[in-house]
């Protein structure tokens, strides 16, 4: 820890765990918060009723004027306050709860918006969630123009909104439009955006300057000026209305109000009171308290928690870090690998038999170097980081070598035979076969032992899994050393057992062909793909598989032994519609989207007993992967289904689900049982049960999960 006194020392408090309270000799109270074994900053139980500890300790000292001013700042090197910490919302299981846990935290909030000396927020790092709402209680915030200062409320994608009457406080600060544009998407703002909008008072260019600024802040007893006219104008009604009408739309376009109801209720909490500070203040936590004992809730919850497991997969304080790469194989996949790896920090050289697919793998890789850096300079960073290779130079100092090169065994086992003698002794060896058998592949090695799979998805980019592959001579170290490097270029890895499919592609198929063979008996597939939406997946089955690539799918079929069950997509494949690639397949292709029958219309009711089954297969085959050890646990088979496949996130995964839907058919029938069935209600699906099974998988569908990971991720810092 710092010593984060301003200007000397003064009376430090020693009564806090989470907190540092140091008064200094201007008689500033400086507020730091660095909570105790934790490596970010969350404001659970504690941490809250310490800071009630210091709002009182300031209270009492502006009264007898021993105190001019507080400032709340973080203890941490890199992060501010990553939210409420999400392990504790496990706790409540009735509304009742959670309204007596929020009020002597809004009490807390509202005494520090009161308070007669000034409160000034310095913000350096992330700032989201309850935290945020911690600052927009203050009377003034300062934070660092710094990149990695970001503020926003992701709550919307963990299935609430802001319940520290941070609804209210954002649109009085900000306005109507950017507040509930930020609560809605739930996207991380940057601070110079923050300030346009009104979020944040002042900049300031480096965390050096921050302390001096929040000083100064307090002695001129400086406050923020909230946003008046025009902007407050769209608070009132009529505005208000159409503005909600608006906001509905948006929001229609992208989530179903059955699957994800939070984003719906703070537009109707605000359209109802968006008008009166006071009356949306009470009414914000009345309509909190459902959305948190939700099921919805708690299962993005377990996607959080489900995507800390797949992080935890890779040991903690391992010495061996990934700094290079090489990358063999400039096709689709090694070139989008190759261009990730760059994106996330590392050196890459990307080698392949032809010096034309090296240059257009590498130019194909702008654009995503233009999404993840905002300066020319970084930009150029990046580009300079990529070094096409077409002599292989790179092997010998690279500390992670990944095949990515033709799929065949032959092929794959002299290059690997060759890369053996060429790399260093601890780089890792990985191969991205997505068909072939890690051991095969290994057989002609000196050291079979040291190739792993580490098997990415298309697009590379978007999607936020990567199988581990263990083969059955791969040591445990270079297992390790694969969970490692994925976590380090910021995908979620899953270690996997190398069996046909390994556990994504596996699970995806049976849900795949099971849809395809129901088209060849009859079923429509715009149905089809309309019931598994409403069941809550990204795409449907068939649209999916068009996306794809019939060929694709049919040789996935095959190597998983389903392969000539289904007939019609057979054809297709045969009279060369592949699927959208080649803009026919299943559906004509038009403008990159499928053109679908606009004058059918199903019954809800219909299509949701048929999203049910078209996900049975995928759940069955789940079941079967955990059953035979292709991952550890069921957990990790919900995670990577989720993950690898965009399986309907508020569903918790397939294995969850199963258990919910049979958890919630027993306790229907324990309640026609029984006399007494007024206790039975009380009882929720358990977060994380032992002994379940199941799964699903597929390929650039995952952008609702990847949303929710990343949402998840942010949320938890
Ligand atoms: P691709 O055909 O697009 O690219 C392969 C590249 O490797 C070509 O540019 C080719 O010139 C080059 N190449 C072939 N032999 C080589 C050698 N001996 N040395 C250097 N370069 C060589 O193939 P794609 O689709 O990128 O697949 C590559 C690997 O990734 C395969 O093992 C495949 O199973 C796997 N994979 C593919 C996925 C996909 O969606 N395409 C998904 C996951 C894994």
């Amino acid at each position: 820890m710092q010593n984060d006194n301003a200007t000397g020392a003064g009376e430090t408090s020693g009564d806090f765990r989470d907190w540092r309270l140091d008064v200094d000799l201007e008689g500033i109270a400086w507020a730091v918060f660095d909570r105790e074994g934790e490596s970010a900053n969350s404001l659970g139980r504690r941490p809250l009723e310490e800071l009630a500890g210091i709002v009182e300790r300031v209270e009492a000292g502006a009264r007898d004027g021993s105190i001019v001013g507080l400032v709340i700042m973080s203890g941490k090197e890199k992060g501010f306050i990553v939210g409420a910490d999400i392990r504790e919302f496990g706790d409540f299981n009735t509304e009742g709860q959670v309204i007596a846990a929020l009020r002597p935290v809004n009490d807390m909030l509202d005494r520090i918006e009161k308070m007669s000396v000034p409160v000034v927020a310095a913000i350096h790092g992330v700032c989201v969630g309850g935290g945020f709402e911690l600052v927009l209680a203050c009377h003034y915030r300062i934070a660092t123009r710094d990149d990695a200062t970001r503020v926003g409320f992701p709550e919307v994608k963990l299935g609430i909104f802001p319940g520290f009457n941070g609804t209210v406080r954002s649109i009085r600060q900000a306005g109507p439009v950017a507040a509930m544009g930020a609560m809605l998407k739930g996207s991380m703002i940057r601070a110079s955006v923050a300030k346009a909008q009104g979020f944040i008072d002042q900049l300031v260019e480096s965390k050096g300057q921050l302390r001096w600024a929040a000083r100064k802040a307090v002695l001129q007893k400086r406050k923020s000026k909230p946003k008046g006219g025009f902007m407050g104008l769209l608070a009132k009604w009529p505005a208000r209305g159409f503005l909600a009408g608006k906001m509905r739309d948006e929001t229609k376009k992208k989530v179903r109000e059955d699957h994800y109801p939070a984003p719906f209720r703070l537009i109707d909490l605000f359209e109802a009171h968006g008008g009166s500070y006071a009356d949306m203040k009470r009414e914000e936590t009345k309509a909190f308290a459902p959305l948190m004992v939700s099921d919805t809730s708690r299962n993005l919850r377990r996607v959080f928690f489900l995507s800390e497991a797949l992080k935890a997969q890779a040991p903690k304080g391992m010495a061996w870090k990934p700094l290079r790469v090489h990358v063999i194989g400039a096709g689709t996949m090694g070139a989008d690998i190759a261009g990730w790896c760059v994106a996330s920090g590392m050196e890459v050289t990307l080698q392949d038999l032809s010096a034309e697919q090296i240059a257009k793998g590498i130019k194909a890789q702008g654009k995503l170097f233009k999404k993840k850096f905002r300066t020319p300079a970084l930009r150029a960073a990046a580009e300079s980081r990529l070094i096409a290779d077409p002599q292989g130079r790179g092997v010998s100092r690279a500390d992670v070598v990944i095949e990515a090169i033709v799929e065949k065994l032959e092929v794959k086992q002299a290059l690997f035979k060759d890369l053996e003698t060429k790399m260093k002794p601890d780089a890792l060896m990985a191969t991205n076969t997505s068909s072939l058998k890690i051991e095969d592949i290994a057989g002609p090695l000196a050291d079979p032992g040291r190739l792993i799979g580490i098997h990415f998805f298309n697009p590379v980019a978007q999607m936020p899994l990567v199988e581990v592959v263990r083969g059955e001579k791969s040591r445990q170290s270079e297992v390790d050393k694969g969970a490692q490097f994925v976590t380090a270029i910021d995908k979620f890895p899953l270690v996997v057992k190398s069996v046909p499919g390994f556990l994504v592609n596996r699970v995806l198929a049976p849900y795949m062909m099971g849809a395809m063979a129901r088209v060849d008996a009859g079923e429509s597939k715009e149905k089809i793909d309309e019931a598994a939406r409403t069941f809550g997946m990204p795409m449907g089955p068939i649209e999916l598989a068009d996306t794809v690539g019939l060929d694709v799918c049919a040789h996935v079929g095959q190597i998983l032994g389903l392969g000539n069950e289904v007939s019609g997509a057979g054809k297709l494949v045969a009279s060369g519609k592949l699927g959208k690639k080649t803009g026919q397949g299943y559906y004509v292709w038009e403008d990159g989207k499928p053109v679908k029958s606009e004058d059918v219309r199903f019954g809800n009711g219909d299509l949701e007993k048929l999203g049910k089954e078209l996900v049975e297969p995928l759940i069955s085959e789940a079941e079967r992967a955990v059953a035979d050890g292709v991952v550890e646990n069921a957990d990790l088979a919900d995670a990577g289904v989720i993950f690898g496949t965009g399986f309907a996130p508020f569903r918790g995964g397939p294995l969850h689900y199963k258990e919910s839907v049979v958890g919630s058919d027993k306790k229907e029938a324990a309640m026609a049982d029984s006399q007494d069935a007024g206790n039975v209600g009380a009882a929720r699906t358990p977060v994380a049960a032992a002994g379940a099974v199941a799964s699903a998988a597929g390929s650039g569908a995952a952008s609702a999960a990847a949303a929710a990971a990343a949402a998840a991720k942010k949320a938890s810092g």
